[in-house]
């Protein structure tokens, strides 16, 4: 992959307006020294999303989401680093430095695909509505979908006969294997052909909204009802859904998402004013596609027929979503009535009955994971056995664990039966050092000053150079902080990094640190404040030292800076008092 000079993005992120990239989506409001709004990556009512402008970053104290612009475009709009970069470099009109463009033939060749794709996409609307489109569009119409609809979602017409794309786009060679990369023409012995005919086309968007592939219906009866685009460089079926970048706006204000089955069930709930389903392309759902549907609202709604197929379809989305699931998310799953979907039951009983529908019989995943079991597993004291034994196999690829435990405790009140806990591996994050138990005793008892320390620093770099020379071993190489607290420590040393540099520095290089962006968008740390918070790390570390210290000179030395420390102390308690009750 490219690799961009580190001067080069941080001059990119100090040329950046975060909060400009961030107010796209969210409403943010002046907080003190930063601006906070509702958090777009998680459902919250009263705001805990906090943007730091004079670090320029974002931070979210609901569910932990933080980091710098580059990190904004990656996780709440998908965009790959490169891209990301890309984006931020044109907005703020600095060309990308030309060893830094990845494969310029590459990135060449792919804006050509898409800009093809979407010119495909136009000609196909365009035909829905000429002369030859008329069967399609009365098929639309007998379908009830509004022109509306069919402007808004680029639907489109492929006739009948094998060379619509050559009457559109010539028959160069080079435009023919383009065509064909894209996946609307197919190639044989005799040549190129389409691939759509006589299909009723749905363009499939990717998350930034560039049309990447197709979906084609046939008009009435036929084999196959629908056709989808092969696998090519921009659409993967497993990783897109239809509707996503349509509706993602829409779910984030309104939080209502629905997951439907088909094309045509997202388009009937938009025509019926809905505009909040997305669809998987045809295939099983995939984890990738319930991960991003969990990242867009933490209380999807799964709509399943209610038939045999519709119930192995939901239990195959509920064992795939287990490894995912958080104790903030709360998915749903409702069974239609025998072979309808949403499609139909729309038509039939219209809007207001469907919503109901969706308010009062979805029920929560833990209650259609056990009618599921129960179901598997059959009548009596048997039947209980082995939904333990299938619940225990299942709640293993579960990696939250609260709510594994608050399942499995769930299960063991409905079968009687006690899991067996099965044993499985501890992911913490300080599962690589192992810790003695008086090294954690110590780190329990200090971790607010430790992390306001932190936060302190790297709101104001200039605290830096009040360090005492000890300050280096204020944190144990155990400390989650550590390794950022001594990179900060030695760029703070280098002259002529300016306080945005630190935690801009820091964030490029530990991209996967929430905390940097945490601790910048905290509430201020007052310089008294931190005066203390030195003097208690000052003192808290010496009175370690003494205890680890032989031979009686080093020790009165200790005991010297010690009472001179906790002097100072006694002194700025005593002034912050005062100043309290003047
Ligand atoms: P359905 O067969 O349930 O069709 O397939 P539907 O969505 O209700 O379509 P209409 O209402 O008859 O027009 C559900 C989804 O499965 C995929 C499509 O994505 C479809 O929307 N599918 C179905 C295919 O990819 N190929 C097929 O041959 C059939
Ligand atoms: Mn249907």
């Amino acid at each position: 992959m490219a690799q961009f000079s580190p001067t080069f993005l941080d001059e990119l992120i100090s040329r950046t307006d975060l909060a400009a990239i961030i107010a796209r989506h969210v409403e943010l409001k002046p907080s003190g020294a930063n601006l906070v709004g509702l958090c777009p990556f998680h459902h919250e009512k009263t705001p805990s999303f906090s943007v730091s402008v004079d670090k320029q970053m974002y931070y979210c104290f609901g569910c932990g989401k933080g980091g710098n612009a580059f990190r904004f475009l990656m996780e709440h709009d998908g965009y790959p680093f490169p891209e990301a970069v890309e984006f931020l470099a044109q907005k703020a009109g600095m060309p990308i430095p030309a060893s830094y463009v990845k494969n310029p033939k590459e990135e060449a060749r792919k804006k050509q695909g898409l800009d093809l794709l979407t010119k495909v996409a136009g000609v196909f609307a365009r035909c829905l509505q000429s002369d030859e489109g008329k069967k399609a569009s009365l098929y639309f119409t007998q379908r009830k979908l509004p022109a509306t609809i069919i402007q808004r979602y680029q639907l489109g017409y492929a006739p009948a006969g094998y060379g619509f794309m050559k009457r559109c786009f010539g028959d160069e060679p080079k435009i023919l294997q383009q065509l064909e990369s894209i996946g609307v023409l197919v190639s044989n012995e005799r040549g190129f052909a389409d691939r759509f005919r006589e299909r009723v086309m749905f363009p499939i968007r990717d998350k930034q909204g560039h049309v990447v592939g197709f979906g084609g219906r046939i008009l009435g009866d036929g084999e196959p009802k629908y056709l989808n685009s092969p696998e090519t460089d921009f659409y993967h079926k497993s990783n897109l859904l239809y509707g996503y970048s349509e509706h993602r706006e829409f779910v984030r204000k309104h939080k209502m998402l629905v997951v439907v089955e088909g094309y045509m069930d997202v388009l009937a709930m938009a025509a019926y004013d809905l505009p909040y389903a997305v669809a998987p392309l045809g295939t099983a759902i995939t984890e990738p596609q319930l991960q991003n549907i969990l990242r867009l609202h933490e209380a999807p709604i799964f709509c399943f027929d209610g038939d045999r197929a519709g119930r192995q379809a939901a239990w195959r989305s509920i064992e795939r979503m287990l490894p995912l699931l958080k104790t903030e998310h709360s998915p749903k799953f409702l069974y239609l009535p025998d072979g309808e979907d949403p499609d139909t039951l729309l038509q039939k009983e219209g809007k207001e009955a469907f919503e109901k529908r969706l308010n009062d019989d979805a029920k929560p995943m833990l209650e259609t994971w056990l009618t599921g079991l129960k179901n598997i597993a059959g009548d009596g004291a048997e039947g209980r056995a082995r939904m333990a034994k299938k619940a225990d196999q299942m709640l293993l690829n579960m990696s939250d664990n609260y709510l594994r435990q608050a399942w499995q405790s769930e299960i063991e009140k409905i079968s009687g039966v006690a899991l067996q806990q099965q044993k499985r591996p501890q992911f913490t994050a300080s599962a690589r050092h192992q810790i003695s138990p008086k090294l954690q005793q110590r780190l329990i008892v200090s971790p607010m000053k430790h992390d306001l320390f932190m936060a302190a620093l790297l709101q104001k770099p200039k605290y830096f150079r009040s360090l005492p020379e000890d300050a280096f071993n204020f944190f144990i190489d155990t400390n989650p902080a550590y390794p950022i607290y001594t990179r900060a420590f030695s760029l703070a040393g280098v002259e002529e990094t300016t306080e945005l540099d630190i935690a801009a520095q820091l964030m490029r290089e530990f991209p996967d640190n929430h905390n940097i962006a945490r601790w910048v968008n905290l509430p201020l740390v007052e310089d008294d404040e931190f005066q203390m918070l030195l003097l208690d790390m000052h003192i808290t570390y010496l009175d370690g030292l003494r205890g680890r210290s032989e031979g009686l000179t080093v020790i009165i030395r200790i005991n010297e800076e010690l009472k001179a420390l906790r002097n100072q102390q006694h002194k700025l308690n005593n002034s912050l008092k005062n100043k309290k009750t003047l």
